[in-house]
């Protein structure tokens, strides 16, 4: 019996410290649905949900076991939906760990989903989404950050493409 993990985000653009836990997801079970969601907290976003889904199916198509879709509403909802038996996120810092655990027991009391909490490598745990969008808006170099597909698409939109 296989077993089906749910990691949702906002992915706003995934980097490459959310692919390397995407890898060791899959890794771990096998079979991993990646969501890609507006977090209610985060107003200003830079792509929209398609957008993100489809930079994330491109950088993703080299791994089996992936399946890239993007929802609106709860978490814990769209866990149930893609029949996951358990949430996977990622924890850069200590920061992260108190967030995460926090939503971690809220999902649990509030929706009956369990969460497991992976470590992003060390390579990329100075990595966030906010940088990326910061550094490429005054035309920084991302390249190192992201892959390839959304380097070439953030490098688009400094070019105001
Ligand atoms: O990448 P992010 O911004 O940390 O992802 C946050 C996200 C989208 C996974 C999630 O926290 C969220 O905001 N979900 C939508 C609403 C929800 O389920 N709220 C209850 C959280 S306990």
């Amino acid at each position: 019996m296989s077993t089906k993990a749910f990691f949702p985000g906002s992915f706003d653009p995934l980097h490459l410290g959310h692919l390397d836990v995407i890898v060791t997801a899959v890794d771990l079970f096998g079979d991993v649905v990646v969501g890609t969601m507006y977090n209610p907290s985060k107003t200003s976003g830079l792509f929209n949900l398609e957008e993100r889904q489809s930079m994330i199916i491109e950088s993703t198509s080299h791994l089996a076991g992936v399946e890239v879709r993007s929802f609106e509403g709860l978490v814990v909802d769209a866990a149930k939906a893609v029949g996951a038996d358990f949430i996977v996120k990622g924890v850069r810092t200590g920061g992260d760990f108190e967030i995460e655990m926090q939503m971690a027991h809220t999902n649990l009391f509030v929706g009956g989903m369990k969460t497991v909490l992976l470590p992003t490598s060390s390579t990329w745990s100075f990595v966030s989404s906010r940088f990326v969008r910061e550094i490429s808006h005054y035309r920084g170099d991302v390249s190192h950050l992201v892959p390839p597909a959304v380097a070439s698409r953030l490098a688009a939109l400094a070019q105001g493409k």
